[in-house]
Order: C-alpha cells, then structure tokens, then sequence
C-alpha cells in the first residue's frame, strides 16, 4: 500500500515571518537552490496566493497542485502540469491514486502560503525549516509545535540554517 510521505517546505524569520505583501521579504539565493533542489520531481502544493506570485509558473519538474475555493471542481487543468482542487482532501485523494499507479515514492512537499501550511499541519511527517537568524516586517506568518517534532538535523548554511524537523512518533 502507498505510504505517502507530506512535508513542509519553509523559510521563516526569528520572528515567524514568512511573507509580507505576498513576497518573501528576503532573496537568499543559496536557499532558493535549496528549496529547488529538494523538491525537484516531486508534487508539490501550494495555496492560490503562493501560485499567483510565482515569477515563474508552473514550477518545472514538478506536478503542481492549486488550492483555491474558487474552482468550481476538483482535478481542474490549470496548465499541464498543474491541477487545481477546492477540496484539498480531494488534492490528497489524486496524488495517492497517482502513486499507486505509477508506484511513485517520492515525498510530497506543501510550499505554503501560511493558510496551507496551517491546513497541512496535522498530517504532515516533516518540516524542512530555513531559519533566517533575523526579524522581518511581514504579515504572513508560519509557527509550530515543537513538542510535536524532533529535530533531527540542523545544517549550517552561509547567514542561516536549514532545520530539519520530524514529527515524534507518538505524535503520528
Ligand atoms: N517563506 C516561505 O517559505 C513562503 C512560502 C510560500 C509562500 N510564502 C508567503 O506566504 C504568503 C501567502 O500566504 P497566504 O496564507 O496569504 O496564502 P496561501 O496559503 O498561499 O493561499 C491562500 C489561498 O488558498 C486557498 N485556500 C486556503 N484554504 C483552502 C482550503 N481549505 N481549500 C481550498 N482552498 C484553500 C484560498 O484561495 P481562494 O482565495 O482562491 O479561494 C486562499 O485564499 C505570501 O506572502 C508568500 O510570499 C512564503
């Protein structure tokens, strides 16, 4: 049986920013790689806000998922790589029919905004975190439990680190 495996993907302030006017209120290049890098292949799932400030979309090498109340179905074709759902259990639905058809493995990333991060929360098994060691003025905001998560890996990365956060297994 498909085991799917959710995680967030996030770059976050010391103050829990993580976007302002709908930008990321930082460019920091190496963690741009970063994010490419880790979620290069994979699906990935985003909010309608996060897709439409997207410089460039959809994101290449990967199926990108939309969610907005707005469409009025689910599995709608945004483009060919991108599929939009107004139910996100519907979101999650399609993604394990598609695993268990082509026998995927690959983990799922959510790459926000705030709303989504909050919707995927309770499911998600890991938390890949870029803390920026500084404040930001901003009004999106990303926080968690961390009683709920183990952190199992910090690497140290130029002016910043990449936490990584899995959640404990009583938690699952
Ligand atoms: N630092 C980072 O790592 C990072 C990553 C991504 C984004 N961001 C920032 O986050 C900010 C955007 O966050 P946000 O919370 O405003 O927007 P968002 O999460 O990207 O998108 C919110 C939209 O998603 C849809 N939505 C929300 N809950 C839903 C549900 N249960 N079912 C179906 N659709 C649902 C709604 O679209 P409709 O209104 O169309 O119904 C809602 O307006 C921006 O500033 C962006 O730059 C930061």
């Amino acid at each position: 049986m498909t085991n799917l495996n959710y995680n967030i993907i996030v770059a976050r302030s010391k103050n829990n920013i993580i976007g302002n006017q709908r930008k990321i209120p930082w460019h920091i290049k190496e963690d741009l790689q970063h994010f490419k890098k880790t979620t290069i292949d994979c699906p990935v799932i985003m909010g309608r806000k996060t897709w439409d400030s997207l410089c460039k979309k959809p994101l290449p090498n990967r199926l990108n998922i939309v969610l907005s109340k707005s469409y009025t179905n689910n599995g709608i074709m945004l483009d060919n790589k991108t599929f939009g759902f107004n139910d996100y259990l519907k979101a999650n639905l399609f993604i394990k029919d598609l695993y268990e058809f082509f026998i995927y493995n690959l983990p799922i990333y959510v790459i926000g905004g705030e709303q989504i991060y909050n919707l995927y929360l309770p499911i998600v098994d890991n938390i890949i975190l870029s803390a920026i060691p500084e404040d930001f003025e901003g009004d999106s905001y990303f926080k968690f439990d961390k009683d709920k998560f183990d952190l199992y890996s910090n690497v140290k990365k130029e002016g910043y680190n990449i936490e990584y956060w899995s959640r404990k297994i009583l938690e699952k």
